[in-house]
């Protein structure tokens, strides 16, 4: 286990924001994870994981120990012919399992398909895109408890997901490590179009013979189009959940905002908040080196200004814009680490 001490944390992090981190631990092995939680509970450091850094935003310098899970490991644990029960490491990437499982013919990831980030992190927020989340398929989530480095194991109840939500980002917050992961994946399934972009594009074979192979090809073409690569332009995704609001205020915001579109989300009603923060004229805004991307509203882009700081305070003008035009609150999708918590 070799310690770093003050690792730049730059090329850790999807956004590409300055940062140090005062050590980091490269995990490969899961094995050294009691041990360098040990560590750092002996030098009173806190721990923070760190997939590819792909859903998060350093605010500055972390006072912690940093750990990089590259753990690797794809195997199939039962295979009962008509499922199969999946066993993922933490460090594995996401879209390489989604690839893996498509040409293995395990089918319902197609949907997941070039999501950035690591295997052990999507359950944190229960990834979702094109109509699927990630908690149809979860069955376990290995962790670790940081304080004791004991193993625990939960199922897929106990992880209470929702949109873009679970106990990781609840009771479990800062608690906990994810190892691995079990996911259980049908071999025949039918194929799930019904998210709007998907619809549109499958339009003209009017929905039939599509295989979860078209979709996969599908997700990749229009979240390439839509969705800027953090490696050219530095971006979490999302950086706002987008807001879920009663039927009765839907009905409100929908005679007042004629256009707005709204879809159902359990009792409620799901806006996109790229719609909100583009109406409120922020979509290709771009000030010292931050900005918010020209092709979709939702994500913002370190152009080279590299401060988490500032990128917060633009996070912070967009909702405070859209709380004075709607009257709703956007809230941040990204974990902030790094003095503004
Ligand atoms: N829209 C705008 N302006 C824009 C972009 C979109 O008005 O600049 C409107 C359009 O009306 C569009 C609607 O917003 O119909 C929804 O847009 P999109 O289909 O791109 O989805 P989204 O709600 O912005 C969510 C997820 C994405 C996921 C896509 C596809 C959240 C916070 N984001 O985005 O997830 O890829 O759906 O399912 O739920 C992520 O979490 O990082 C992420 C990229």
């Amino acid at each position: 286990m070799r310690i770093l001490r003050g690792e730049d944390l730059k090329p850790c992090n999807s956004l590409s924001l300055l940062a140090r981190a005062s050590a980091l631990v490269n995990i490969h092995d899961s094995r050294d994870l009691p041990r360098a939680c040990k560590w750092a509970r002996e030098r009173g450091l806190d721990v923070v994981a760190l997939g590819q850094g792909s859903n998060v935003v350093l605010a500055g310098d972390l006072e912690a120990l940093v750990l990089r899970l590259q753990t690797r490991g794809m195997e199939i644990l039962e295979d009962r012919g008509d499922t199969v029960l999946l066993r993922v490491a933490a460090g594995e990437d996401w879209h390489g399992l989604v690839q893996w499982t498509l040409q293995h013919g395990f089918h319902g990831l197609e949907n997941l398909a070039l999501i950035p980030g690591t295997a052990g992190a999507a359950p944190i927020q229960n990834i979702g895109a094109y109509g699927v989340e990630l908690e149809s398929f979860v069955e376990r989530v290995h962790a670790l408890e940081i304080s004791s480095g004991d193993s625990l194991s939960l199922d897929a109840a106990e992880c209470r997901f929702s949109y873009r939500d679970s106990i990781f980002k609840g009771e479990l917050r800062d608690r906990t490590l994810i190892t691995a992961i079990e996911l259980r994946l049908p071999r025949q399934s039918a194929v799930n179009i019904s998210y709007p972009a998907l619809e549109d594009y499958f339009r003209d074979r009017d929905g039939r013979d599509v295989t979860p192979g078209d979709v996969f090809a599908a997700v990749v073409d229009i979240r390439s189009a839509k969705l800027p690569d953090p490696a050219t332009f530095p971006n979490a995704g999302s950086f706002f959940k987008n807001p879920v609001v009663t039927p009765e205020r839907a009905r409100e915001l929908a005679s007042a905002f004629p256009g707005m579109p709204q879809f159902p989300q359990g009792d409620g009603v799901k806006l996109p908040a790229a719609w909100l923060i583009e109406h409120c004229g922020w979509k290709g805004y771009r000030d010292q080196g931050i900005g918010v991307h020209p092709q979709h509203a939702l994500v913002l882009v370190n152009y080279g200004g590299d401060s988490g700081e500032q990128l917060l305070a633009l996070a912070d003008r967009i909702a405070a814009s859209v709380r004075d035009s709607f009257v709703i609150e956007l809230e941040i999708e990204p974990r902030v680490y790094g003095r503004r918590q």
